[in-house]
């Protein structure tokens, strides 16, 4: 059987860290802020932003709760994020994806400060990740470091095979691992022979958005596997992008569904926002 790496358990420990850092910032005098803005009411990304202003308050981060309409234009958007760039008592600033059709997301993401910009998506903190001088890292693929390592495993020297290739997961995973002198094969729609592939893998990533995506047969014995999906099955289930339970012989360690990356995700973000504020105070 599988060990469970467990991010729930790890996310409240470390929640629980960072309540300590508040209180002792400030006093200081440092409070850090947070901004999220959403834009319109789909259900799923209010569940998420609700999730992250409760996970603030908790840790003693102030919040600020923007709400805008579904019919907010690309320039209103823009102008929002300008405000709050040049406000000095907000430490980041997040805009939750995605986005309505008339505004363009990536347009948006180059606006935000890059010493701001807590989801890590900038060009700038992006390009910073891959030259191995990291600013802000991508809150899930940084969740997925922190997990592993909390667990004593280094991928130094290790075979690591991501499936997926997104900006926000399997990219920036890339690098990190990459930078920690693992050797990485990032697989994606095209990739010819991916069972083959992700059997090599003593680490393996699914980040593709699809349930079952990934079975036993895919996996080599006592691999590390961890599951960055969250997908509803046909009964409505919150499941992940590997079958669980048969991988779950297989593997060596697994991460759960839900329980596992998405409560380190949201971690993430909190202690990248204390980051910020305490670097808001120094040249970093
Ligand atoms: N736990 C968390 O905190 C967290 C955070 C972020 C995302 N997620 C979840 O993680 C999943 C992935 O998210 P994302 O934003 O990275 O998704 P995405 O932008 O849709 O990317 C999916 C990736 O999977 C690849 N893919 C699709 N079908 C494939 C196939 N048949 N074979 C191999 N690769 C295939 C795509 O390849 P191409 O590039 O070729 O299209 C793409 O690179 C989703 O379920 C999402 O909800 C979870």
């Amino acid at each position: 059987m599988a060990v469970k790496l467990d991010g729930k358990k790890l996310s409240i420990k470390l929640t629980n860290d960072l309540q300590v850092e508040t209180k002792t910032l400030k006093n200081q005098g440092i409070i850090p802020k947070l901004a999220v803005i959403l834009v319109g009411d789909d259900p799923a990304s209010r569940v998420y932003v609700r999730n992250k202003h409760r996970m603030a308050e908790k840790i003693g981060i102030e919040s600020l709760d923007l709400r805008l309409a579904k019919d907010t234009s690309e320039a209103e958007l823009l102008e929002k994020i300008a405000l709050l760039n040049n406000d000095p008592t907000i430490n980041g600033i997040l805009v939750q994806l995605p986005l309505p059709d008339q505004i363009n997301a990536d347009r948006i993401t180059k606006t935000i400060s890059p010493k701001k910009d807590v989801d890590g998506f900038h060009p700038y903190n992006l390009g910073r990740l891959f030259v191995n001088d990291p600013y802000a890292i991508p809150c899930t693929p940084n969740g997925i470091m922190y997990l592993l390592r909390e667990y004593g495993i280094s991928v130094d020297r290790k075979n690591v095979v991501i499936v997926g290739r997104s900006k926000i997961v399997g990219r920036p995973l890339a690098a990190l691992m990459l930078n920690q002198n693992a050797t990485v094969t990032v697989a994606h729609s095209h990739t010819k022979n991916l069972s083959e592939i992700t059997r090599q893998a003593d680490i393996l990533v699914a980040a593709v958005g699809r349930v079952n995506f990934i079975q036993a047969q895919d996996v080599k014995p006592g691999a590390i596997v961890i599951d960055v999906g969250i997908n509803r099955n046909a009964a409505g289930k919150l499941v992940g992008d590997v079958e669980q339970t048969e991988v779950g012989q297989v593997a060596g360690y697994l991460t759960p569904v839900p329980g596992g990356v998405g409560p380190m995700t949201i971690a993430m973000l909190m202690k990248q926002t204390i980051e910020f504020a305490k670097w808001s105070k120094q040249e970093k």
